[in-house]
């Protein structure tokens, strides 16, 4: 039998930025024989309730209470002197090594953004030390599909100071048969909506996510100027490119009502709202379109049309939660966020579980991010069929879908 002897040498966290200037977490994890992995977890602002926990330190005289100092040192001296010297081992192990030594159902200890960190950062030194890619040690010899980008090129929501009630409006190149491909025609559109914005005297300044956010009128405002932009970058809307929409319903929903363009609606007449949209325009896909505990409305909004209904803040990333939604019929596809939950294997059973109720599976981003690319490598290694990352613009952002380039090109294969 063969011994392994290598062990955990090291693990070190401290403070970084992330893209929106507040701190997050970044870990490294260093092995007996030398091999070492670093990774940094990102950070919502239109955060489910029902998240696994993200410690922030809650003191108003530095960051406005964002610091993550507890986090750092949840992970340097409770569970760094822990794994220290541990045999290397799958990283189950280890990652359920962090949610019993954290202990609660959500990391309110230790914090999600600790845990996940070391979780990753345990991945990366595994991987080096088998010296193979992030997405090859986790996802195995057989991968043959590459994810299809769902580009959020104009920002609405929180995450831009504009009055458009949307989130996010992306575009999906259905028609395009390499990663490649899809990429650049997602950054043609982006490029020829400024244009067209410009064109138009409107500004063209970018939301948190890299995407345009320009005063406008509405939704159906947005998505006019977007078809403009597909149609003059010379691509069939609906055939080339389809639209995907995040309407993150959970912020626009207060005392049983969604406000949407300033008009009040309903769980009833969201439906029948999301209907005439559908009617409309090319919406292949629309993520959150109802508030996080409106499981009946999911249901009947899932009964009556046919594009893909992405559960984000209804799932959470949590397996619990999607149980609860492949009984009610709640949606047909599910958003996938590593720091939702808070560990590689707990991220990875929620892909296994809505793979087995044939739900498709979006990995995503946060709209605060890091330039770590690990959802790139994340979303080969779970066959993922879509990737959200934002705009294909923005350091950030663009890091997740350049290192999606690399893999395809090692891969070679075909969407
Ligand atoms: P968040 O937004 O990262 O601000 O939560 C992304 C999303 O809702 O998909
Ligand atoms: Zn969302």
């Amino acid at each position: 039998m063969i011994i392994n002897k290598i062990s955990i040498e090291q693990v070190i966290a401290s403070e970084i930025l992330d893209s929106r200037g507040y701190p997050t977490v970044e870990t490294t994890v260093v092995l007996s024989d030398g091999s070492f992995g670093t990774a940094s977890v990102p950070s919502g602002a239109s955060t489910g309730t029902f998240e696994a926990v993200e410690l922030r330190d809650n003191d108003k005289k530095r960051f406005f209470g964002k610091g993550v100092l507890n986090a750092v040192d949840n992970v340097n001296s409770k569970i760094a002197p822990k794994l220290i010297g541990a045999i290397l081992s799958d990283q189950s192990i280890v990652d359920t090594f962090l949610i019993d030594l954290d202990g609660t159902e959500n990391k309110a200890k230790l914090g999600a953004n600790a845990v996940l960190s070391v979780s990753l950062a345990y991945a990366y030194a595994c991987a080096n030390h088998y010296n193979m890619p992030l997405y090859r040690y986790l996802g195995g010899n057989l991968l043959n599909c590459m994810p299809i980008p769902m580009m959020n090129i104009l920002n609405g929501g929180v995450h831009a100071d504009n009055k458009i009630d949307v989130q996010e409006f992306m575009v999906v190149p259905v028609k395009a048969t390499t990663f490649r491909d899809a990429l650049f025609t997602g950054a043609e559109i982006y490029h020829t909506l400024k244009n067209v914005l410009k064109e138009k005297g409107l500004n063209i300044n970018v939301g948190d996510e890299g995407g345009v956010a320009p005063q406008l009128d509405g939704t159906e405002e947005a998505l006019d100027f977007i078809i403009l932009a597909i149609e003059k970058a010379g691509y069939g809307p609906g055939e080339d490119v389809k639209i995907a929409l995040d309407v993150a319903a959970s912020e626009l929903y207060k005392n049983d009502k969604y406000t949407v363009d300033n008009v009040q609606y309903n769980s009833d007449q969201m439906i029948e709202y999301y209907k005439n949209l559908i009617s409309k325009y090319p919406i292949m896909s629309i993520e959150d379109p109802l508030a996080e505990e409106d499981w009946a409305a999911w249901s009947k909004l899932s009964e009556a049309v046919d594009i893909m209904i992405v559960g984000d803040d209804l799932y959470v990333t949590n397996t619990k939660r999607l149980q609860k939604g492949i009984e009610y019929n709640a949606s047909n596809a599910i958003l996938i966020k590593l720091n939702q939950i808070g560990t590689v294997t707990e991220a990875a059973e929620a892909v296994r579980l809505a793979d087995d109720a044939g739900m498709s599976t979006i990995i995503s981003h946060r709209s605060g991010e890091t330039s770590c690319t690990v959802i790139a490598d994340f979303a080969v290694a779970m066959r993922a069929g879509f990737i959200k990352s934002g705009a294909p613009a923005r350091g950030e952002r663009v890091a997740k879908y350049n290192r999606l380039l690399q893999i395809e090109n090692e891969v070679l294969c075909t969407l």
